[in-house]
């Protein structure tokens, strides 16, 4: 068991207060996730085994817990707890820890909500292992987007599980050729499809105002603060895919990615089609930084 852990071969990962090997952890069919998307998520990822912005990631599962009328599953210290067993038993130095906290399974289906006295939550966190996800050979050659239309639901500042318009999205950028979408309303930017989007001119950094509109990004805040301390100038406000194309370059933020640039909108090259100095300066500062910081 602890040799396969090692090589990879048996996650452990964590089921309502157990940890088991990654085949043994099973959900209800009635699990209001399965049946109504009706859960909430999170994404931390894991530098040199550590545990980068847990505590902006722990918040921001509160909120969009409250939002949804459901309760914190546990303390956020317990919560840590999971998370640090979890990298310690499955060894992970770089890579992700997924959690998922849903209404429960109430052994139907119904869309009034079921009693929370009655019907427990769901808790489920597991480990993504990705070694280089820091020196992804990606930053240094940039990603190209396509634009697409922002049909989500309205509370996207809740990091719910209907993650299906964000998938399509991201498989017709595969399908264009391209690295990922970003999401157009009311000609205007809104976010990419797992990421925030930025565009810099001028020097200046340029990123969607904070709404319902957009997922509050944790990488985000964190940037936004670096660059703030490095003197950059931020304008927070939306942009048009027009704007972009004529941007001098431009890059998206997230757990996953952290600082990633973009070298073409919709088929238009940025600058010279290479990773810009800003983003390639914010992914330094924000890796050095957030790894000093990391639990
Ligand atoms: N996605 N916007 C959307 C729609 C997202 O799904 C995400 C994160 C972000 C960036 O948020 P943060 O910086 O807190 O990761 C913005 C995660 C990584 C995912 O779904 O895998």
């Amino acid at each position: 068991m602890n040799e396969e852990m090692e090589t990879g071969m048996t996650r452990t990962v964590y089921l309502n207060g157990d940890y088991l090997p990654e085949e043994e952890a099973k959900v209800s069919i009635f699990d209001r996730a399965f049946l109504m998307a009706d859960g909430v998520y999170e994404v931390t990822s894991v530098l040199g085994g550590k545990l980068i912005d847990f505590d902006g990631h722990a918040a921001r599962l509160e909120r969009s817990l409250k939002e949804l009328d459901m309760e914190m599953p546990m303390p956020v210290d317990a919560l840590l707890e999971i998370h640090r067993e979890l990298v310690r038993l499955n060894a992970l130095d770089e890579g992700m820890i997924y959690l998922q906290v849903t209404r429960g399974a109430p052994g139907d289906r119904d869309f009034v909500f079921p009693d929370p006295e009655t019907t427990p939550q769901t808790v489920v966190l597991f480990t993504q292992s990705k070694p280089g996800l820091a020196d992804n050979p990606a930053a240094k050659r940039g990603i190209r987007v396509i634009s697409i239309p922002d049909i989500r639901w309205g509370r996207r500042d809740i990091k719910t599980v209907q993650l299906l318009y964000p998938s399509m999205g991201k498989m017709a950028a595969k399908k264009a050729g391209c690295d990922d979408a970003w999401l157009v309303e009311d000609g205007l930017v809104t976010e990419g499809t797992s990421n925030n989007a930025y565009i810099v001119k001028g020097g200046r950094i340029i990123t969607r105002n904070l709404s319902s509109d957009i997922l509050h990004g944790i990488t985000r805040a964190a940037v936004l603060r670096f660059a703030r301390e490095a003197q950059m100038e931020i304008e927070e406000r939306p942009f048009t895919i027009e704007e972009a194309q004529g941007a001098d370059e431009a890059f998206i933020t997230s757990a996953s990615t952290f600082v990633m640039p973009v070298v073409e909108v919709d088929g238009a090259k940025l600058g010279d089609g290479t990773p810009g100095p800003v983003a390639t300066r914010l992914r330094e500062i924000y890796l050095e930084e957030v790894k000093k910081a990391a639990v």
